[in-house]
């Protein structure tokens, strides 16, 4: 017998569309079953899935932004029917009794009016409540969740479609119990997981490396790698549906790509932060953790095999002195020369002078660029550019 498939949207960061879908395949594996065919759009992921394999996937996936389980599309010409249809839907098991909070948005649609959309949708709501007034234990069950449901309300083409949030927070909120230290300026969870994968892809060797963050903030690259493969600590949206679902979520596996975690920051408060933030790689004696200027002179760090990933400060929204791209290469080369480095940089230093000399002293040291990935951090234009080391490059033996 066929299980009835829901339809769900998975929303990703801009730019990362690709990455987000290997994820999305590689999780599916794992919580087996065939795996289904992706559609890929700007910012998300449409997948038919059994409904509580595509629940489960909020524990799982690192790189989205959240989940949206598409609940009912239809077509809609008049603010009748659309009052009549949200009187008429059988919410209970999604809503709790509880208003949720909508995001409405209307093109090439006649009702195009996102105001009144938004009206006609209360309203059907709130006689869909008087209806079937909420009982006191689904109440206390709706009151019992941090944030309302969400609902999203797209017109396009006079079609309206209607989206419910199963992630609840942002799933680059990845604990409920664990307070984040967070320093200046750090980059997103999910961004970090993101450019961790697509540095990842890049690397051919069949050894567990070292990864060095040498300018590591409050840690937030370094938690994320360790915790690449580890399902999220803490509650979804859905968990709080009056509907019984049983999802189950695979047990963590060996968490992580790396050996050894090197973490270094010239600011002592931000080494302290990460102290707090990465305190489950030092129980297990994963981390070395130092504060450390990159630019002062130092002894070179020696390991057999090294990645690297930095999110340097642009001086922009940091105030520590503006550095170069020149600068910053000859730094990491001359101190961890790792086999592959991945760096963000400003849109505007992939583009001027100084990009000519990098990239001329790259191709001295034996760097040459292997991935440019343009994207938007904290609404800054910047690119994730990855330099490796071609005496690290595989030796395949020929082919006989
Ligand atoms: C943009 S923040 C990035 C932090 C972290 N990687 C993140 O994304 O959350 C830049 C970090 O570089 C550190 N930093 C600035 N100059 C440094 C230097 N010369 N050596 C080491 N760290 C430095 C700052 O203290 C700050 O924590």
């Amino acid at each position: 017998m066929q299980t009835k498939h829901s339809l769900f949207f998975i929303v990703v960061p801009l730019g990362f569309e690709d990455v987000a879908q290997a994820e999305l395949r590689q999780r599916l594996s794992i919580l087996g079953g065939e795996l289904p065919s992706i559609k890929q759009s700007k910012g998300g992921l449409e997948v038919e899935l059994p409904l509580d394999v595509g629940l489960a996937l909020n524990h799982l996936l690192r790189i989205p932004t959240r989940i949206l389980l598409r609940l009912e599309k239809f077509r809609c010409r008049d603010f009748p029917k659309l009052y009549k249809k949200a009187q008429n839907y059988a919410w209970a098991p999604f809503l709790l009794g509880r208003m949720p909070k909508l995001h409405v948005t209307a093109k090439k649609s006649r009702l195009i009016h996102s105001g009144r959309i938004e009206e006609a949708m209360v309203k059907g709501l709130q006689d869909y409540f008087k209806g079937y007034p909420p009982s006191k234990a689904l109440q206390a069950l709706g009151d019992s969740t941090l944030a309302p449901p969400e609902l999203y309300v797209d017109f396009y083409d006079d079609s309206c479609q209607w989206s419910l949030n199963v992630s609840g927070e942002p799933l680059y909120f990845r604990s409920s119990k664990v307070e984040r230290h967070v320093m200046e300026a750090p980059i997103r969870e999910n961004l970090a997981a993101a450019l961790l994968a697509l540095l990842w892809q890049q690397y051919k060797r069949k050894d567990r490396p070292t990864l060095i963050d040498p300018m590591g903030g409050s840690g937030v690259f370094l938690s994320e790698a360790w915790a690449m493969d580890a399902p999220m600590p803490r509650t979804f949206a859905y968990q709080f549906f009056k509907k019984n679902l049983s999802v189950k979520i695979p047990e963590a596996g060996d968490s992580s790509h790396f050996a050894k975690f090197v973490y270094r920051d010239v600011d002592v408060r931000a080494m302290e932060a990460a102290r707090h933030n990465l305190a489950p790689l030092i129980e297990q004696g994963l981390l070395d953790l130092a504060s450390e200027d990159l630019f002062a002179a130092g002894k070179t760090f020696a390991a057999d095999s090294k990645l690297l990933i930095v999110n340097p400060p642009y001086g922009v929204r940091l105030s520590m002195g503006p550095i170069t791209l020149l600068q910053l290469l000859m730094a990491l080369i001359e101190r961890y020369s790792p086999s592959l480095m991945g760096v963000i940089i400003p849109k505007d230093w992939s583009e001027g002078s100084d990009w000519a000399k990098a990239s001329k002293l790259a191709k001295q040291k034996s760097y040459r660029v292997v991935l440019t990935r343009p994207f938007q951090n904290g609404g800054l234009d910047v690119v994730f550019v990855v330099w490796e080391k071609s005496s690290t490059l595989p030796t395949h033996a020929p082919l006989t």
